[in-house]
């Protein structure tokens, strides 16, 4: 929207993120969720998110379907809307971190590209979690219908069905719920991320 110049001066916090990791007893992080619909990916960031909160973490879930109500409500699902919708999310992940919280995302973020964006986006403590199920098993489970309706063609650019997804090949960490129960995926995603964010 905006093309002409701008003169952008952007001011020093004078509470650093040394000083809020002090406070709050652990870094700020952004833990990037990336798989398939269906996947478990709102299920594990809800159930992480609890479970940190617990522990007395500051956390935070960042949901794809949630921001796209709000912020990226303008957003659809062809390449270059998913690609604005996760640098959207990125930035706001970036602030939240910068904040103190972990920040745990929660978009099927489908394109390796925009990832490695997100990544340079947020900078320090980016840790890119690969959610990992088969299209098989994610079109059974279908907790929305939504893979119903997209192989009836009432919904198009579905990912996985006429929209890509690119697997990450080198992710930080692989949870895989297709072999693994729910309980067991989250004690290692706990495990992991208590490492990730422990004050150095
Ligand atoms: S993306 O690709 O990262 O921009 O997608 P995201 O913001 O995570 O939004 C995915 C959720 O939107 C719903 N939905 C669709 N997903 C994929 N493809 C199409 N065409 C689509 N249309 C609607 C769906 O509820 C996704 O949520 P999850 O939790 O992944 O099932």
């Amino acid at each position: 929207i905006a093309t002409e110049p701008r003169h952008l001066f952007s001011p020093d916090h004078h509470v650093t993120r040394a000083a809020r990791a002090a406070a709050n007893g652990h870094q700020g992080a952004v833990i990037w969720l990336t798989g398939l619909s269906g996947s478990g990916k709102s299920t594990l960031a809800m159930a992480l998110e609890r479970e940190l909160f617990a522990r007395g973490r500051q956390v935070y879930v960042l949901d794809g379907d949630t921001l796209r109500t709000g912020l990226n409500s303008d957003l659809g699902f062809g390449a270059e809307a998913r690609a604005e919708n996760i640098r959207r999310a990125a930035e706001m992940a970036r602030l939240f971190a910068d904040a103190g919280l972990v920040v745990i995302t929660s978009l099927i973020s489908p394109f390796a590209a925009e990832r490695a964006k997100a990544r340079a986006i947020v900078g320090a403590n980016f840790h890119e979690v690969h959610v990992k199920a088969d299209l098989a098993t994610c079109e059974a489970r279908d907790p929305k219908g939504l893979y119903a309706k997209a192989r009836a063609g009432e919904i198009r650019n579905f990912t996985g069905i006429d929209s890509p997804y690119e697997a990450p090949e080198n992710p930080d960490l692989a949870v895989d719920t297709a072999l693994r129960s729910k309980d067991a995926a989250l004690a290692e995603l706990v495990s992991y991320v208590e490492k990730a964010i422990s004050a150095r």
